[in-house]
């Protein structure tokens, strides 16, 4: 037997933009790792003792399919709050991660051969959850000259009739930018004009910068718009996978039907660390999105100091966008040359569709004392040997 007996679509395995770099770095030592995003924190204690206190008191079994009664409820509590938006809980879908929501989502909507438009660029998986559930995506440049907006008028010229839905996400990885509310009422206008969804990932939400404000899409199109997000980034709790799908509730339901035969329902402990978390949200939150305002500010700032950069504004989110165009290399082949004369490894901005190439990500999940030694290093280039 051989790979002929997998499904086509995984018998070749897709281009890695950052494979070689990264099989190089980990040859290397002293590495200065600013690719990854996850944040460097531990989980929040309090998080961590509220689990396993009720997992040693017998919380260790299946919980209902759809996530913990009372999470769903803290979830909706929680979006009244913030955005005085009402859900009831079967709104609800408790996922093991945003990225497996995403995936639920879009399994939950399309037929083969259905259209969903991606603006790019954009978080690397969501092309390939499109194709691999039957979908095919269709790509929207955003331009550096526009801080990578989404042009409406761009999307409206994508849409066919199978077109179902699209993809956006606010504070965006990895641009760093945050949209207007002009912006995000354009875009559902269109949507509801065309009977379309937006699914929003809105992981980075509590990751905006001094003086902006974060909205979720959802305001502006209730019933067009599926919430997608979870506790990796809000709680620094990667590890546990924990999301959630907000939406119509016969999406919902749908959605929830597919998860009974994949995964059934996410770990028990992870969603009852979420629970404690969402109820005591910002003390667990803050310390951690104030370090990376701090980072980014410091790399903002920093950058604009080397004239061989440019870095773009960052609203939010916990990566800074940063154009390399006046190197005169390309993405790929810059980051390779941080990797070996800086010991500084980032993410080419190809990795994020061609919108992104002449760009590379540069991710705040460093100790500012990291970052800083990053920024010394950048200051000693010599660009003339690349
Ligand atoms: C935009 C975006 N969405 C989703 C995810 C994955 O989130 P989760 O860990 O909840 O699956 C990430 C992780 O980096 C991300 O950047």
């Amino acid at each position: 037997m051989d790979k002929s007996i997998l499904n086509k679509q995984v018998q070749q395995p897709n281009q890695n933009i950052l494979a070689n770099v990264c099989a190089m770095a980990a040859s290397m030592d002293d590495v200065i790792d600013l690719s990854v995003g996850d944040p460097n924190f531990k989980t929040p204690q309090p998080i961590i003792d509220f689990a396993f206190k009720k997992t040693s008191a017998g919380m260790t079994h299946y919980t209902a399919a759809n996530g913990l009664p009372e999470l769903r409820q803290a979830l909706c509590d929680y979006y009244q709050q913030q955005y005085s938006l009402v859900y009831n809980s079967d709104q609800v879908l408790i996922t093991v991660g945003a990225q497996h929501g995403m995936f639920l989502a879009l399994e939950t909507i399309l037929d083969p051969g259905d259209e969903v438009i991606i603006p790019q660029p954009s978080y690397s998986p969501y092309v390939n959850q499109v194709k691999l559930a039957g979908g095919k995506a269709v790509i929207v440049n955003c331009q550096a000259t526009n801080n990578f907006s989404i042009n409406t008028d761009d999307i409206a010229a994508k849409i066919t009739d199978r077109t179902k839905a699209i993809i956006i996400n606010t504070p965006n990885n990895p641009t760093g930018h945050l949209m207007t509310e002009s912006e995000m009422k354009g875009l559902a206008q269109l949507a509801i004009q065309h009977n379309l969804l937006i699914l929003s990932d809105e992981i980075y939400s509590d990751y905006v910068m001094p003086g902006k404000h974060f909205m979720t899409m959802a305001k502006y199109a209730p019933n067009n718009v599926v919430i997608n997000s979870g506790m990796s980034k809000c709680f620094a709790m990667t590890g546990w996978r924990l999301g959630y799908l907000i939406g119509p509730d016969w999406l919902i339901d749908a959605a929830n039907e597919i998860n009974d035969a994949i995964c059934y329902v996410a770990p028990t402990m992870s969603q009852e660390a979420a629970f404690y978390g969402l109820q005591h949200h910002d003390e667990m939150t803050n310390p951690i999105v104030n370090a990376f305002c701090k980072r980014l500010a410091y790399l903002k700032d920093s950058l604009d100091h080397i004239d061989w950069l440019t870095a773009m504004p960052v609203d939010g989110s916990i990566y800074l966008f940063v154009d390399i165009r006046k190197t005169g290399l390309n993405s790929v082949d810059f980051a390779n040359y941080l990797l070996q004369k800086a010991g500084i490894l980032v993410v080419p901005g190809l990795a994020f569709g061609p919108a992104g190439e002449g760009f590379i990500r540069i991710a705040a999940t460093q100790p500012l004392a990291t970052i800083q030694k990053a920024v010394q290093k950048l200051n000693t280039l010599d660009l003339k040997e690349a």
